[in-house]
């Protein structure tokens, strides 16, 4: 039995976690943890909120409330958030605590002691208009290196580069966009200059480093390190533990990745042996993993090691296996649109193992790895559902009817090999790849398997074979059920719950978990009475629009070119018309706009419809779509496509469109306007930014609005040109 020290990057308390942490850092480390302590180690897995910065205290002044309410407002939601998806930590803790604070002081003093701290007068940003000191945040400008633009005063997202002050190109305070001037002021630094022989030594055997890590680290020494500042002018953070500081505290970066070390002192503490953290931190023989995004990287391969080499006594990392971003139309995840990617509100739509099987799926571990809503559909619904899924339910419920037990294995020493090669083959793979941190590899392995059991499930064809030999197949399920033992064991680290499920229809007694890896390939005692299984994973199903969440609602439209084909008086009901509207193909719709067109002026007449409504009768005839009209009170007038359109053309604004049914009171929801045309802006009541095509020519166009009070409007148009309506129609009438 060993013992590991697996450390995970420090969320910013800033805002609710979202898919990008969890491919990012979060899941890798646990799916390891998971993975080791099966195999019997001892794991100690240690995190928390980075509270302090100005992440946290940009934050607060936008929301007008104090760095420590957000602080603790979003340790809470992350906490939980993290627990929900079975991401199992020995503690996840915070760096606002009195012991992060102590271990934070000791540090730095112990450094001071040692000569590797030193004070000295610093050129920092200062906004003259602001009167204060711009630290990191607080200062935007592009990257002298990538170009970036909005890069910020401690670090460039895009390239990874970390600067000191005075370095960006077109600087501009964040608050009020006045250029700032350098101002003088003393801060610590730390000598990094004097760790650059040791940290070059040091990275020599690191061979099993990730490509992208080695050589990230590589560049950074070859470069020439340089001492740098680990203060800051600022009040929310760990005051700097020295008489004459006031009003500087410890940089955010010196203060969390210390974490690291105080997290496994608090453990310790909790644990009711204060210096069981010792075990992990100081026997050599202890491998330590850092688990972070490729942001990370220079603060846990340069900075955090420094700090260590200059404490002493303490490991150093073994492996840093960074990884790239998960990335949401070219953009990293964090600041896609996308709040629906954001960990909580996923959870109230999907099992935790149904966002962990994805993120593992998807994991970007060598390169940037994209999300959509339809590859989170595709993987689920293909892979775990009809794989892994399907494979369970067939064994166990196929079994758990004809037999109700384990059945006995009367087969051949042949059919039984064959059966425990794969089972071995793959998992001596898939602990190869996940000693290695290839989780995504490993999780392939386990898919393979599973795929395996399928064909070989349909090669017996138990449903015929149970009629003519049922100890033959009986002994045919015998060896299905060991694979289904081996693939819940495999993928335990992955899929949590739902392994532990299968082990449970398998009759077993004790957990998975105390069974351990070696449940793998052990044997199956036949007669063991099975419970009834249920099927583990269903299907999902994603509005394919999710992923632009700003005009989500506008893509569960269909929105159709037709043309009235034919207008008659609805038998029942005054008001009313019948019309027959061609929209490639012939549907009937009732309306209501008798008392503004003419039977005559309707028929021939271009419309647009919307043809995914539920359909309804309306006084007794059926009504299977609307056209759109504008109402301004008392005015109503019809929406008309573009001129060359055709009856079927797609009204999608270039977007996608749904074809799933809706009901008229989703419809209503909806907000449409109206919106005169001023060059590239529209009035819709009041003046917003248009989204789309708008021609010249038109004055009055049909527009979507996200929300009631959204500054841009999507302007309904074919690929042939805007949705139009009357110029006698006021911006901001509603159209429905
Ligand atoms: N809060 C940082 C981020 O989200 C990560 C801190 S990792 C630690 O980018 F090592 F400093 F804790
Ligand atoms: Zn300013």
């Amino acid at each position: 039995m060993a013992k590991v020290l697996v450390c995970v990057a420090w969320p910013y308390a800033n805002s609710p976690i979202h898919l990008g942490h969890v491919a990012g850092s979060l899941l890798p480390p646990d799916l390891y943890s998971r993975y080791r302590r099966l195999r019997g180690d001892e794991v100690l897995m240690v995190s928390g909120s980075d509270q302090h910065g100005t992440p946290i205290t940009v934050r607060a002044e936008k929301e007008g409330t104090t760095p420590l309410e957000v602080a603790e407002r979003y340790h809470e939601i992350n906490k939980r958030a993290i627990e929900g998806l079975d991401i199992e930590f020995s503690l996840f803790t915070k760096t606002h605590t009195e012991n992060h604070f102590r271990v934070v002081s000791e540090v730095f003093l112990e450094l001071l002691k040692k000569g590797y701290l030193y004070e000295k007068s610093t050129l920092q940003y200062f906004c003259p208009s602001c009167d204060k000191f711009l630290p990191d945040r607080y200062v935007e400008g592009a990257c002298p290196s990538c170009g970036n633009e909005k890069a910020r005063g401690d670090q460039c997202e895009k390239c990874g580069k970390t600067f000191e002050g005075g370095e960006l190109v077109e600087a501009k305070c964040v608050h009020c966009a006045t250029v700032p001037e350098l101002r003088e002021t003393k801060h610590h630094f730390i000598r990094l200059s004097e760790f650059q022989e040791q940290l070059i030594d040091w990275i020599k055997d690191k061979e099993h480093w990730r490509p992208s890590v080695q050589l990230f680290t590589q560049n950074w020494l070859e470069a020439g390190l340089e001492d740098r500042p680990i203060t800051r002018d600022m009040e929310w953070g760990i005051p700097v533990p020295l008489p004459g500081q006031e009003g500087k505290v410890i940089y955010v970066w010196f203060d969390a990745v210390i974490g690291y070390l105080s997290a496994s002192k608090e453990w310790a503490q909790l644990s009711g042996d204060p210096d069981a953290w010792k075990a992990y931190w100081t026997d050599p023989a202890v491998r330590s993993y850092y688990f972070l995004g490729k942001d990370n990287i220079p603060f846990h391969t340069i900075i955090w090691p420094a700090i260590l080499m200059g404490c002493g006594g303490l490991n150093l990392p073994y492996d840093v296996p960074a990884n790239e971003f998960l990335t949401f139309k070219g953009d990293k995840v964090s600041k896609s649109r996308g709040t629906t990617i954001d960990i909580p509100s996923l959870l109230k739509r999907f099992d935790p193992d149904i966002i962990r099987y994805y993120v593992a799926a998807n994991m970007p571990e060598n390169k940037d790895a994209d999300f959509s809503w339809e590859d989170f559909e595709v993987k689920i619904n293909n892979e775990l559902v009809a794989t892994l899924g399907n494979y369970y339910h067939r064994v166990l419920s196929f079994t758990y009817k004809h037999f109700g037990e384990v059945p006995e294995f009367v087969g051949t020493a042949e059919e039984r090999e064959e059966m425990m090669n794969a089972i071995r083959e793959a998992r001596d793979a898939v602990a190869e790849a996940m000693d290695g941190c290839h989780f995504k590899r490993a999780l392939k392995t386990i898919m393979d398997l599973a795929q395996f059991g399928n064909r070989h499930f349909d090669s017996v064809g138990p449903w015929a074979l149970i009629k003519k030999d049922r100890q033959a197949c009986g002994s045919a399920l015998h060896l299905h059920l060991m694979l289904v033992k081996a693939l819940a064991t495999l993928t335990s680290p992955y899929l949590p719950s739902s392994s532990e499920k299968a082990w449970t229809f398998l009759g077993q007694e004790s957990t998975l978990q105390q069974a351990g890896w070696s449940a793998v390939d052990s044997d199956l005692e036949a007669h063991q009475k099975l419970n009834e299984p249920k099927p583990l994973f269903s299907k999902i199903e994603v509005e394919k629009d999710e992923g632009d969440p700003v005009y989500g609602g506008f893509e569960t439209l269909n929105l159709k070119v037709g043309r009235i084909v034919k207008a008659q008086d609805h038998p029942n009901a005054d008001s009313l018309l019948l019309l027959e509207v061609d929209i490639g193909k012939t549907i009937q719709v009732v309306a209501g706009l008798k008392a503004y067109y003419t039977k005559e002026e309707m028929e021939g007449r271009k419309v647009v419809v919307v043809s995914n409504l539920k359909p309804a009768k309306l006084r007794g005839e059926q009504s299977q779509g609307m056209l759109l009209a504008a109402d301004s009170g008392d005015l109503v007038k019809l929406a008309s496509p573009p001129e060359d359109s055709v009856p079927g053309d797609a009204v999608s604004s270039g977007l996608r469109q749904s074809d799933r049914l809706i009901e008229f009171k989703d419809f209503q929801k909806l907000t449409l306007r109206v919106a005169a045309v001023d060059g590239n802006e529209l009035d819709v009541g009041r003046t917003v930014r248009a989204k789309g095509l708008v021609e010249l020519k038109a004055k009055r166009v049909v527009a979507y609005l996200p929300t009631p009070d959204a500054d841009e409007a999507l302007v309904l148009s074919t690929d042939k040109g805007p949705v139009t309506v009357d110029d006698a129609m006021p911006g901001g009438a509603t159209v429905r």
